[in-house]
């Protein structure tokens, strides 16, 4: 409790030169070109959050007993920065993001950051790296907060020190290759969430436990795994980073309920308004494999598609599994997969108008 801690600069003395940082920001590879500074939050039981800073980008000094290094208490955001036509930059639902993030956080027994706190040092970093956004109509400034248990201590309690960062990675589309459409591989042998677990808390061990079935898509030659519930074996529940939507013949939408073990994406909550104020039906219901591969081959399935903040609104154009795969319509973009991404994407990049408050 008391006064949230004040942000102290400490400007980077070496930052990369605006001729190089022009070329890194040249159809950069997801996650992989960062910017010059980071924000850096400390929490202890004690003095609470304090020692807010924009510094330096750079490494961080870890005990070898640094508890999240043995007990994965660590939680994430992944939100983005576009650049607008007037030339300054705009947040897309930051305060979402905080929320999720402080729900995370007491999954995890983690402490809740102040959102007014989470948004301040989003806000800061931001105005510090905001050359680094890139102007291309793909391009995002990707900013990842995250925290994690930072207690020296093998004993397996909930840490008694956090340290709380934010990243930011200039980025274009997620996926490569300009394919119309990305392929999704059906894992029967791996679920994601069990009832009860960490399905809609953005933590990390979530991801980890995806890569082995993500890598199984990878080696059936599919761009992304699906994942069905952990209980019936199913259910369609998210894919490994996204979340999904089917669109119907009838101009009708679907997409999984958010029965706790799937992550409550942002950007699906935004399809759900948007497309809602479109006038098309979204029903937010249990859909089965069985299901989804009866209604692409009977043509009731016209279109689906993965979203998330990273992904936008990505078409799938073909399912595979261990029992055979189906494809969706045209395998391509279908027409409410485009107006739904249209309306979408406007809104965030300042070329429509914004009657939800949604940018900041
Ligand atoms: C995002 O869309 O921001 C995500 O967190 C997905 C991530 C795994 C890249």
């Amino acid at each position: 409790s008391g006064a949230l801690p004040v942000f102290t600069f400490e400007p980077n003395t070496a930052p990369v030169a605006a001729e190089e940082r022009a070329q890194r920001l040249i159809g950069p590879a997801f996650g992989r070109v960062f910017t010059d500074h980071m924000a850096v939050i400390r929490y202890s039981e004690d003095k609470g959050w304090h020692d807010a800073r924009i510094t330096a980008r750079g490494s961080v000094q870890m005990d070898p007993a640094s508890s999240v290094l043995h007990y994965a208490q660590e939680i994430f955001e992944g939100l983005k920065a576009y650049s607008r036509p007037d030339g300054g930059a705009a947040l897309f639902r930051p305060d979402a993001n905080a929320r999720r993030f402080n729900a995370s956080a007491r999954r995890m027994a983690m402490p809740e950051l102040p959102e007014a706190l989470f948004l301040e040092s989003i806000r800061a970093l931001v105005r510090t790296d905001a050359a680094w956004i890139p102007q291309d109509e793909d391009g995002a400034l990707y900013l990842r907060p995250f925290m994690f248990a930072s207690e020296v201590f093998l004993g397996v309690k909930p840490s008694a020190e956090y340290l709380y960062m934010v990243i930011a990675s200039s980025v274009g589309a997620y996926f490569k290759g300009g394919a119309p459409s990305v392929s999704l591989w059906v894992t029967r042998e791996y679920t994601r969430a069990a009832p009860g677990g960490t399905g809609a808390a953005k933590c990390g061990g979530n991801y980890a436990t995806s890569l082995i079935a993500q890598a199984e898509a990878i080696r059936n030659g599919c761009d992304q795994v699906v994942f069905l519930d952990a209980v019936e074996r199913r259910y369609v529940e998210e894919l490994g980073g996204m979340n999904i939507f089917f669109v119907f013949e009838d101009g009708s939408m679907l997409t999984p309920p958010l029965t706790g073990t799937i992550l409550p994406g942002i950007t699906r909550d935004s399809i759900l308004t948007l497309a809602r104020d479109l006038g098309i039906t979204v029903r937010e219901e249990l859909y089965s494999l069985e299901q989804w591969r009866a209604d692409a081959e009977s043509g009731r399935l016209t279109e689906a598609f993965a979203c998330g903040t990273a992904a936008v609104v990505t078409p799938i154009g073909s399912v595979k599994s261990a029992e055979g795969g189906f494809t969706i319509g045209g395998q391509s973009a279908g027409p409410l997969t485009q107006r739904i991404r249209s309306s979408l994407v406007d809104i965030q990049r300042g070329k429509a108008a914004d009657p939800y408050g949604w940018i900041q």
